[in-house]
């Protein structure tokens, strides 16, 4: 059980290449600012993925919902992303996750988040949200450099509904002006 348990952790995590649709180039600069004035006590609780963009994981995981809930340390906070694998009878499986606010001391409190799966603090600024309202939707950014030749870039379109059907025009507009909308990928969510 233990060893399942790592291994299918080690294959979604550590999935061959042949997984990946990597871009060939550098990441670019982050396309627009992140919001500022970040209030986590208001972002926490539960989002559901709606769109992506392009991803390293293999693509059979759906109903991709993240649960954000508070730490006692200040800024800190624990997750848990739970997918169903399309591809085998919808079988669940969960991850947990923690991260900090990326800038606590920044005045402006930007929305950047540092997070990981793994043990030990979460190092890098991962989670960049560009636009959100707290109560409806949220647009995460994620870019990095995999090598000198390849860059791996992220969103991820969250809702705090799954049933979330039209993009909010924030959403739509950034779409529109940064991404191509052929990587873009739908989130299967239901019939439940
Ligand atoms: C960069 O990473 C890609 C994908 O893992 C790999 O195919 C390629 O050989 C690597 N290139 C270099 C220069 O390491
Ligand atoms: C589901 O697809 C992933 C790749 O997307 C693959 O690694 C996995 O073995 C598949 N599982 C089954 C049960 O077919
Ligand atoms: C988050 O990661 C960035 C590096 O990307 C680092 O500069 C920053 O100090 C980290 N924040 C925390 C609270 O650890
Ligand atoms: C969230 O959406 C609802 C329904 O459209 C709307 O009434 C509400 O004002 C939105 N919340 C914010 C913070 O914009």
């Amino acid at each position: 059980m233990e060893l399942f348990t790592f291994l299918s952790i080690f294959l979604i995590f550590f999935a061959s290449p042949s997984d990946s649709r990597l871009f060939e180039g550098q990441c670019r600069e982050r396309p627009t600012p992140v919001v500022n004035s970040f209030t986590l006590d208001r972002y926490l609780g539960v989002w559901y993925e709606i769109e992506w963009y392009d991803d390293e994981y293999p693509t059979d995981d759906e109903c991709i919902k993240f649960s954000y809930t508070s730490k006692q340390e200040q800024d800190a906070f624990d997750f848990l992303l739970e997918v169903r694998h399309m591809n085998d009878s919808f079988k669940y499986e969960s991850f947990k996750g923690h991260g900090v606010v990326s800038f606590p001391n920044d005045l402006q409190l930007p929305g950047q988040l540092n997070t990981t799966y793994g043990t030990g603090p979460p190092k890098r600024v991962n989670y960049e949200i560009l636009a959100t309202d707290y109560e409806n939707f949220s647009f995460v950014w994620d870019c990095h450099n995999v090598n000198t030749t390849f860059y791996n870039e992220k969103f991820w379109y969250l809702a705090r509904d799954w049933r979330q059907s039209e993009r909010p025009a924030v959403v739509e507009s950034l779409l529109k002006r940064f991404f191509d909308e052929k990587f873009v990928r739908k989130t299967y969510h239901g019939p439940e």
